[in-house]
């Protein structure tokens, strides 16, 4: 892992990525990164209200379906909650890479992330080497990429032949009553309880981007067209969330 953490900083940054021609991020990808660092200071806290702690458990779930046996990359790690639940389960050391600096500060001022190693980073030009990592997972932080065909390839990029890429996401439940109730929760309480606490617009932003996500489907087939085979859709909690599965082709 030493050697890894030395990558970390000495591999150069792809330049083939959606950035404008003054090399800055493109605008999407700015504006996701300028809201995280706004909401960066209450983001964990409100996490746990509003998913009244669901959202730990479907970490642990994820790091548990990984079944991680080797080095492990957290994509789009924000303040390092998933990098932490494997690091706990597997006792090794485990990569946390974001592009929102605040919300990594958060992140290493954490007891359960001792042992990860966070580094600053676009996920859709992850400063990695190839078939480096075991599992390659992130957490809520593909729906956020500006383009999400470059964001998946570039995890499978990085997973190893025969590794796993783990995707954890909200997804739409599919029962009438349960939908009808996830609608008027994201649509109307979430960002209202939400915006009210980080004190900014984020969480109307959260609460659009979900509902105009990919269907559980179309995600996994975008999955499968980046490398991934053998991908398997694990829903949680009656469909709000769900976990996508793929092995790298070797
Ligand atoms: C909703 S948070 C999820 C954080 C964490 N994975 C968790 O489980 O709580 C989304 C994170 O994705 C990061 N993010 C979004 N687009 C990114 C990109 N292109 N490169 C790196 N990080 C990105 C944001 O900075 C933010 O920290």
């Amino acid at each position: 892992m030493a050697q890894e953490a030395q990558e970390i900083q000495e591999t150069p940054a792809r330049n083939d990525l959606p950035r404008d021609e003054s090399g800055a991020l493109d605008k999407k990808s700015r504006r996701v990164q300028q809201m995280f660092g706004r909401i960066a200071p209450r983001y964990d806290l409100l996490n746990r209200v509003l998913s009244l702690n669901t959202d730990q458990r479907w970490r642990r779930r994820t790091v548990r379906m990984a079944k991680p046996a080797g080095p492990v990359l957290d994509v789009c790690t924000g303040t390092g909650d998933l990098a932490a639940a494997f690091a706990h389960a597997t006792g090794d050391q485990v990569v946390g890479v974001d592009f929102c600096a605040p919300m990594l500060v958060r992140g290493k001022d954490k007891k359960a992330c001792r042992s990860v190693r966070f580094a600053r980073g676009d996920a859709l030009a992850l400063p990695l080497p190839s078939d480096r990592f075991d599992v390659v997972a992130v957490a809520f932080g593909i729906r956020n990429v500006a383009d999400l065909d470059q964001g998946l390839r570039e995890l499978v990029r990085v997973a190893r032949p025969g590794g796993r890429v783990a995707i954890l996401e909200f997804t739409m439940p599919r029962g009438r009553i349960f939908g009808a109730f996830y609608k008027l929760y994201f649509g109307r309480i979430l960002p209202f309880l939400g915006n009210l606490v980080s004190r900014s617009r984020a969480y109307t932003y959260l609460n659009s981007s979900v509902l105009e996500w990919a269907s559980r489907e179309e995600l996994a087939q975008r999955l499968q067209a980046a490398g991934c085979e053998r991908v398997e859709v694990h829903p949680l909690t009656f469909g709000i969330a769900a976990v996508h599965l793929g092995v790298k082709a070797s």
